[in-house]
């Protein structure tokens, strides 16, 4: 199977779930990216079902919106059932990198309200430690140099991104060679540098859910219990 057709697999295995736990008229939470992506189109066939969704980024928004199904101001909610989303890695303890999209923000924001988070991923995305793909970290645009030194002092290598300006109007760090062994204490540690607005390691709020696209099938992992 190709790694398209594993994300297809875990996004209707994530619809399904939707369809099944959701009550009817209830708020979803989406996710963003090509996984995400691939959930959102088959929501299609539920769209009468959900009362609407909140959106973890604009580009989500307008899918959800082009599929008529209407978006909600995370404003006007009190608490998010399900929130379906995907990951750049995830650890054995549901501990993800998130935000090659750069829409993390946003996502750590939706994931916060939601009961259970569900990710869904290809099984390219499972790693035994967090780090080989670059940790994202949105930060100010004026802090960018600071932010970039004490990274650096953590023992990782930051790049700027290239030309990308998040839905919040800050800029993205890529952080290289990091070795995450610690994700929940790394994720306080980074959330206390001036100038970070949010940082892509999401562990202390973690996966609730993983379905997992491989060869053999979609595999379910939930927290706790790996
Ligand atoms: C968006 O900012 C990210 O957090 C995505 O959820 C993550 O990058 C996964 O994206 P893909 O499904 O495209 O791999």
């Amino acid at each position: 199977m190709t790694q398209d057709e594993l994300k297809q697999a875990v996004a209707q295995a994530a619809a399904d779930h939707v369809a099944e736990h959701l009550p009817v008229g209830a708020i979803l939470g989406v996710g963003t990216g090509s996984t995400a992506n691939l959930f959102i189109a088959a929501l299609a066939p539920l769209k009468q079902r959900l009362g609407g969704a909140v959106a973890s980024s604009e580009a989500t928004r307008q899918r959800l919106e082009k599929l008529g199904i209407p978006v909600v101001d995370l404003n006007a909610v009190e608490r998010l059932a399900i929130y379906v989303d995907g990951a750049d890695e995830i650890d054995p303890g549901l501990c993800m990198i998130k935000g090659g999209g750069g829409a993390l923000t946003r996502e750590k924001i939706v994931a916060a309200v939601s009961d259970t988070f569900i990710c869904i991923a290809d099984a390219s995305k499972r790693v035994p430690v967090l780090g080989r793909f670059p940790l994202p970290v949105e930060v100010i645009p004026m802090a960018v140099r600071q932010v970039s030194r004490e990274l650096a002092a953590l023992g990782g290598t930051p790049k700027l991104r290239q030309d990308f300006i998040t839905d919040n109007g800050n800029c993205i760090i890529d952080v290289h060679g990091l070795h995450i062994s610690d994700p929940v204490g790394l994720e306080a540690r980074l959330n206390q540098i001036v100038g970070v607005v949010t940082n892509g390691l999401f562990a202390a709020r973690g996966a609730d859910l993983l379905l997992l696209g491989t060869p053999a099938g979609v595999q379910r992992f939930r927290r706790g219990a790996v």
